[in-house]
């Protein structure tokens, strides 16, 4: 089974519509024909750069969106909003969302859903705390997200995302978790979906790694068979690093 490797740059909230535009500009880079390319900016800046990918590979992903459609939610912003917006993956849970936000797995499972039924990629993240990972808790916490995250979808549903593993630690650290720390944990997570669905779904679905991604560790990450792509965040807002990265060269 292929499973094309995808690269996401998720600018957080960084790059008004000015500063988007200069940045999406240097990203001159062709996208090669292994593997898709994803950039995230907030929502503010989704109208700019929408209009300076035309013609071109690179996709527009969000950030995070609400799970109702629309009505008196203020400061919300919906998927068929994005929709309107040309976007085509949206992140969901991502530990930032989750720790500062209070996003729980109950509206994680919601947005899932909502973004499914809008035919967007679901980018889901999962990932432990330092805590977590020093009291032996990682394989549990990430065990429960994926449950909790997923309940009542269908296999066909779960297909169309991407999983992504990111430890909270590594995130915005510059303490990447060593390949070898990623790949053990892609790996319980490919056992635990083959457990919840089976081991047809468990080898199809990418599971991408992000926490530290930098040009000088992509390509080890790359070059295990378990890791499907990456989701950078810092080194995503500088075109010559980002170029970089979607550039790896798996060893
Ligand atoms: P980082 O962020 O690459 O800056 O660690 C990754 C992420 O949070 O998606």
């Amino acid at each position: 089974m292929l499973r094309k490797k995808i690269i996401i740059g998720n600018w957080k909230m960084n790059k008004p519509p000015s500063k988007a535009k200069i940045l999406t500009k240097a990203l001159s880079f062709a996208v090669p024909e292994d593997r898709e390319v994803v950039i995230c900016p907030p929502f503010v800046s989704l109208d700019v750069v929408k209009k300076m990918l035309k013609g071109r590979k690179i996709k527009l992903g969000a950030q995070n969106m609400y799970f109702e459609e629309s009505g008196a939610y203020t400061g919300e912003i919906s998927a068929l909003m994005l929709s309107e917006m040309g976007v085509s993956h949206v992140l969901v849970g991502h530990s930032e969302r989750r720790a500062i936000f209070h996003e729980t797995n109950k509206e994680i499972n919601k947005k899932l859903k909502i973004a499914l039924e809008y035919k967007f990629t679901p980018v889901f993240c999962v990932g432990e705390s330092l805590e977590e990972r020093e009291g032996h808790m990682t394989e549990k916490v990430i065990e429960r997200q994926l449950r909790e995250g997923l309940d009542g979808l269908k296999k066909s549903d779960v297909l169309k995302m991407v999983i992504a593993y990111e430890p909270v630690w590594a995130i915005g650290s510059g303490q990447t978790a060593t390949a070898k720390q990623a790949v053990e944990v892609h790996k319980h997570i490919r056992a635990f979906l083959s457990r919840l669905y089976d081991k047809e779904l468990s080898e199809e679905i990418r599971i991408i790694y992000g926490g530290s991604v930098k040009p000088d560790n992509v390509d080890e990450l790359m070059s295990k068979p378990d890791i499907d792509g990456v989701l950078p965040g810092g080194a995503s807002l500088d075109a010559a690093k980002f170029t970089r990265i979607v550039g790896f060269k798996a060893k």
